[in-house]
Parts: C-alpha cells; structure tokens; sequence
C-alpha cells in the first residue's frame, strides 16, 4: 500500500501555515494565532475536582521508563524523570507513570511495583517531585498528584523483557496468534481475578500512606483493565454483559471508598479503539489493519463498531463515564487503543517505533480523532474534569492548540507524555512569556518506545542529553542499524 503523503509539520514555517495546512487537509483542531502569557493564558486557569483543586490545565501523563529495581523501587533514573515533571509545572501530575500491583502483572523486568516494601521509596518519589515543582514555580498549591496502578494482563513480562508471560482473560482471535497464545493457554480464573482485585485495593492503601492524592484504576492501552471491558465471549462473573465486564472496577472503587474515603478516585481509559494493525508487505511497510474476514460482528474490543470495527462506537464509552460518575470518580483521563497493535491510533508520530509500521495517515488525522471523541464527550459529562491525550505530534504548534481547545472547551486539562520526556518545560514557558526552545521541540521519533521494546530504558534519546551521552545510545543506535538491513 503506498504511504499516503502529508507534510511533516517541522516543515511548517508558523503557526499561520500551519492554520492553512489544517484547513487544506480538512482535519478539525482549533488553533490559538497568538500565545498568552501570565493570568490570562486559558492553560493558567485553576480547575476543581470533586474537593481538589487543581492550579493549572496542564497534566503530566503517565510515562513508565523501564529503569526501577528489579524488585519493582525507583533508581536515580527514575528519581530523574519525576523531577523533571514536578519542573514541568503541571498541577496534575497524572500517576507518574504505571505501577504494578503484583510482581506477575508487571509489563516489564524494571517497571515499578506498589506494596509495602516500596512504599517509602515510592513516597520519596513524590517528594523528589514536589521539590522540584517548587523551585520551578515558587509554590506547590494546588497540585495534585496522583499514581496509576496497573495490572498488564496479557502484556504481563514480568521477569525478562523478551519473554512474555500473558495473563489473558478470554482468547482474542488476532491478538493470540501475534503474541503465539496456543487454543488450550488459560485464562485467568474468576478467583485469580478476585486476587488481582484485593492487590489493586492493597496498593491504593499503600499509596495513599505514602501521600498520593489519588490513583488511576488504569483501564487503556491493551493491560488487564482494558481487556476486562472487551470481554464480550468470557464466561462467568467478569465477561459477557457490561455490567460483568465492569464489575472489578465498581468493587475495587468501592472497596478503596470504604477504607479510605479521602483517596480520590481517577480513571485513564482506552476511550476508543480499531482493530490491530501491522505492517503490509511493501518496502514502505506501511500500516494496514489485520484481516477480519469470518469476525464479523466483532466481539473483542472497546468503543469499536462491531459491525464495522475500523469505526469507533462511543455508546459503550457513554455508558463506563456514567458508571465513573455513579461511582463518585470526577478525574478521567481519554486515550485510545494501544501502542502493542495500534500505535498510530494511540500516539500519532511522523517515524514509527522498531515493532511498529509507517503512519497509514496523516498523523494530525490521528490527534484530531482523539480530540474530537475528548470532546463528544466532554460535552455529555461536563461535571467530569477530563483531560485529553496525545497531543505531542504537534510539535512547536502545541500550545496554540492547546490554548484553544482549553477555552473552547473541548476538553478540560491538556496531558503532555512523549513531549515531557523532550521539553518538560514548554507549557510553562507559554504562561511565563518565555521563548520557545525550537530545538528541546519532540519531533515525535519513537526511541523512547524502540528503546523499551529492546531492553533498554526509556528516555528522549534524540534531544535529552542524559539519554544522549550514554552507553545504551549506542546499543539503540546499532539495534535500529540492525533493524533497517
Ligand atoms: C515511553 C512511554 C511510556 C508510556 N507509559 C505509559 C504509562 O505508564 N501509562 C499510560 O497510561 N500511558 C503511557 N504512555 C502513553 C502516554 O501517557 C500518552 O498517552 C501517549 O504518549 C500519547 O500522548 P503524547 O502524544 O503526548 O505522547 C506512555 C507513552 C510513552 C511514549
Ligand atoms: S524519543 Fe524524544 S523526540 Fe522521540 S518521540 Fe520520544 S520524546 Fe519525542
């Protein structure tokens, strides 16, 4: 299939061709023409959740580094990043990054792990990160910090990042055969799960003691709490109907209500998702999605059209915000799909990942999809405050955007992930009148996804000079020769 054409935005003079670009390709995002500084900048303006108030628009998502212990605590690369996002001057800072509640359920060797022997490291984590908030900005008011709790389900790697150790809750016909899941694998019984939940219910306590504000129930991109909502053929307590399929969210929920009624509550979910994608057989290697002749309707995903799964279906999503808001959840975080079978769905880039495939669209398209469903349904629940995602394709035009969608309201906070990992700082120069660092700019080159898929940790290998200088640049740079022979 050939690649289709689009113009890298690097190329774009300003922020008034990059306007013209918009409207000629017809994709929908609002875009500011100026930036504002100080009080009246709509990214400076506070927000209430629930009782919490949150001091600006900004958040900081969850980014794992694949760099803790091998007993799931932070290192000093670890320390590293959250003091560059405390310095990023977000006043929400979304869950750092994905924390396993149980050793088996870790995506990788190195990803962090919640329970009582990390606790204190966890919670010097945050110190680290309120530390540097205050030198950056002057005060740690108003921010609220919150830790993803994570199970990764059939993502699980647990003990050598090239060894998968899935832990599936029904038997997916595309994604089984990708990741070799023979017919008799099993599936995880009704009481494991039952276990899973106590361990998300035991680390939401354990985090709360070490003085988070809250944690994510993480439900996107794939792991245990997405697939739970795509289990459609499971039998049994958790499969089947939607009120089956949400019933471990609804127990963990009110489980951590009851023992601890002041830990609020958060939500990142896989909004909308499309079938997987791979590579076709072209030199180009562009992204094509996985045949599902004899699948129709499909039965394994979340937010899709059964009927036709390449379209999302938001009454389902529309339902889980009701069900959030019910629960007494104000904090929820939109994403979509993941970065395992559909990347460019989930993180728009102009150069795909070592496992991924060309963009099979003009990545804008990708961040207008998920700024347009952000909104729908930001519109049907205006008591949620709501941040949207993947933003980081636009590169130096960010902030004009995200001007623009705060004071439009089409969606409530602006989340930075791969951009935070290049330019921690980029929001917060907007508000302080500061230039923008053209250079620190993420151009969306997908090493510090290659890196993790290799062993290696993730960082901003391009633009980051402590990724930079180090010895696994080197291993980065000969794997990705390697790969392209
Ligand atoms: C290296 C890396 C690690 C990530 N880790 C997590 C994670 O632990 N939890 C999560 O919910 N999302 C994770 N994400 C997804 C980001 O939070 C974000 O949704 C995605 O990168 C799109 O936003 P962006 O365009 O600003 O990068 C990760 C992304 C990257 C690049
Ligand atoms: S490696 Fe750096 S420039 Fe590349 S996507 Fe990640 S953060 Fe952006």
């Amino acid at each position: 299939m050939p690649r289709p054409s689009y113009t890298h935005l690097g190329g774009l003079r300003d922020v008034e061709s990059f306007r013209r670009y918009l409207t000629e390709q017809r994709i929908e995002i609002p875009c500011d023409d100026k930036l504002i500084s100080g009080e009246a900048s709509p990214l400076a303006q506070s927000i209430h959740a629930g009782s919490n108030k949150v001091g600006n628009r900004i958040v900081a998502q969850p980014m794992e580094g694949w760099d803790g212990t091998p007993d799931g605590r932070p290192t000093e690369f670890t320390f590293r990043r959250w003091e560059r996002f405390g310095a990023s001057g977000a006043k929400l800072i979304w869950g750092g990054e994905a924390v396993a509640v149980r050793h088996d359920g870790r995506a990788n060797p190195n990803q962090l792990v919640m329970n009582q022997h990390s606790q204190a490291d966890l919670g010097r984590l945050r110190e680290t990160l309120v530390a540097a908030h205050k030198r950056a900005v002057g005060s740690d008011a108003d921010l609220l910090i919150g830790l993803q709790l994570t199970h990764s389900g059939r993502y699980s790697r647990p003990n050598a990042h090239d060894r998968q150790e899935p832990k599936i809750l029904y038997h997916h016909p595309i994604l089984d055969r990708r990741l070799n899941i023979p017919a008799d694998y099993p599936v995880l019984t009704d009481q494991e799960l039952r276990e899973i939940l106590d361990d998300f219910h035991k680390a939401a306590m354990v985090a709360a003691q070490a003085g988070f504000d809250f944690v994510d129930i993480k439900h996107c991109h794939g792991y245990l709490g997405h697939e739970l909502l795509s289990a459609h053929t499971r039998d049994g307590e958790f499969g089947g109907s939607f009120e089956n399929r949400t019933r471990f969210l609804r127990e963990v929920v009110t489980a951590i209500h009851a023992a601890s009624p002041t830990l609020s509550i958060a939500v990142r979910f896989s909004a909308f998702d499309t079938i997987p994608f791979c590579k076709d057989s072209s030199a180009e290697q562009s992204g094509v999605p996985e045949s599902t002749d004899g699948l129709i309707p499909f039965r394994w995903g979340f937010g899709v059209n059964a009927d036709n799964p390449l379209e999302p279906d938001l009454s389902e999503p529309i339902k889980f915000l009701s069900l959030l808001r019910e629960l007494g959840v104000r904090l929820v975080n939109i994403s979509a799909g993941s970065p395992y079978y559909n990347p460019h769905i989930q993180r728009p880039a102009s150069y795909p990942p070592s496992d991924g495939y060309s963009a099979p669209e003009d990545p804008l398209a990708g961040v207008a999809r998920q700024m347009k469903i952000t909104r729908e349904l930001k519109q049907q629940f205006p008591e949620l405050v709501v941040v949207g995602s993947a933003y980081s394709y636009l590169q130096e035009f960010l902030p004009y955007v995200a001007q623009a969608v705060i004071r439009e309201g089409w969606t409530d906070c602006v989340g930075l992930g791969r951009m935070l990992l290049a330019y921690p700082s980029l929001l917060l120069d907007v508000i302080d009148g500061r230039p923008l660092q053209r250079k620190s700019v993420c151009r969306t080159f997908s090493d510090c996804t290659t890196a993790p898929r290799a062993g290696l940790p993730s960082g901003c290998y391009p633009l980051d000079a402590h990724y930079k200088n180090s010895k696994d640049a080197d291993r980065l740079k000969k794997l990705k020769a390697a790969k392209t022979k």
